[in-house]
């Protein structure tokens, strides 16, 4: 099968796309977080490609994706009165919420939790698609399981070429990291994966949120969040996070690479390195790319994955990466980096 971009702002093609979802097919789609591998949530022979697509474990459940804050009524049983306050102040928009769910939720999209994850996105495409399949859209990030996710249609077509039909191009992603997902079934708000709308977002809305610390989990059979304990996010290399400050770690590298040598092989024993660094504290280098300055959270959340498939296609081995501080967005650029690296230096 050949895998084809279609244009999201031509109408006709929302509907080809709907016309999939509702025969049971799978279907790439754009989201203002990251793009999706969509299809319908209610019907399991359908969510089930979905995992065999991606080689996803089926024991990583998935976001289902609703139009309206009404629809959420669905797919959720006992909602609690902090959904009010969260849809209200984040939806549209990247926030994911946990919630205990109803039968006619296949055990296929959460992966047998009694709890399903739900976001109402921002894309006008998503929302259009979403509306003319008439079904909520089960989606987890459309990259192959493990790989950096999805920021481009054409990411999406090179991961699943061949494993579906269209890819939605409704342009980059505007945030570029997942959506935070937030579990409001038990009595305290618990940050599960930080994302799109910040720590201090939501602290500005609730009196009183956790982030839930994933390591805890990681000795008992049933983690919180099942998807946090894989890695993710990484690209072929090897990946060295380096964490202090932007001159610290800027320097740290630099001297990585006057002893490597300059990038390609010079000898047997050294490994062709590059690196991922701030704009302000890049040196000039065809090694090194580049994912926003220190202080821009945005852009280096819109740049991150991209950048990431970069220094994948230039054959690195070893990939350095400087490590943002962890306020705002930072703090989901900073866990996606820790979550692609096979080594921690702090500094
Ligand atoms: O921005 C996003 O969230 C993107 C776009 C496409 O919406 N989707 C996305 O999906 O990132 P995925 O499948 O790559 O990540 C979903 C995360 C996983 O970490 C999964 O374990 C968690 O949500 N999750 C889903 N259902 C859950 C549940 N019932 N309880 C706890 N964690 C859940
Ligand atoms: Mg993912």
């Amino acid at each position: 099968m050949e895998t084809k971009i279609l244009d999201a702002n031509l109408d006709e093609n929302i509907e080809i796309c709907a016309e999939i979802i509702k025969s049971g097919g799978l279907v790439g789609v754009p989201t203002e977080t990251v793009y999706g591998l969509g299809a319908n949530a209610l019907c399991s022979d359908a969510v089930v490609k979905i995992f065999t697509a991606k080689g996803r474990q089926p024991d990583n459940p998935l976001i289902v994706h609703i139009a309206a804050p009404s629809d959420v009524g669905i797919i959720v049983k006992d909602i609690p009165a902090v959904f009010y306050t969260l849809s209200e102040a984040f939806w549209p928009g990247s926030l994911t919420l946990i919630m205990k769910k109803c039968d006619t939720v296949p055990d296929s999209v959460t992966a047998g939790l009694d709890t399903v994850a739900v976001r109402m996105p921002e894309h006008p495409a998503m929302l259009n698609l979403i509306k003319k399949s008439a079904t909520p859209i089960a989606a987890p990030s459309a990259n192959l399981s493990g790989k950096p996710s999805p920021t481009k249609a054409e990411h999406v077509k090179r991961d699943l070429y061949g494993k579906i039909q269209y890819v939605l191009d409704g342009g980059n992603c505007r945030v570029g990291v997942e959506s935070t997902v937030v579990d409001i079934s038990g009595d305290i708000p618990q940050i599960l994966r930080p994302g799109g709308v910040t720590y201090e977002e939501l602290a500005g809305v609730l009196d009183i949120v956790e982030i839930y610390n994933a390591a805890d989990d990681l000795a008992v059979d049933a983690p919180r969040s099942p998807g946090m304990k894989y890695r993710h996010y990484a690209p072929k290399a090897q990946v060295i996070a380096v964490v202090g400050s932007p001159e610290k770690t800027a320097k740290h590298i630099r001297q990585r690479f006057e002893k490597f040598g300059k990038g390609p092989k010079s000898s047997e024993k050294s490994k062709k390195i590059a690196a991922l660094m701030f704009d302000d504290f890049a040196a000039e280098n065809q090694s090194i790319v580049t994912f926003g300055a220190y202080a821009d959270h945005n852009a280096q959340a819109s740049g991150l994955f991209d950048s990431l498939r970069k220094l994948d296609n230039m054959n690195a081995e070893v990939i350095y990466a400087q490590v943002p501080d962890e306020k705002g967005l930072g703090f989901a650029v900073a866990n996606r980096i820790l979550k692609a690296a096979t080594t921690v230096e702090k500094l």
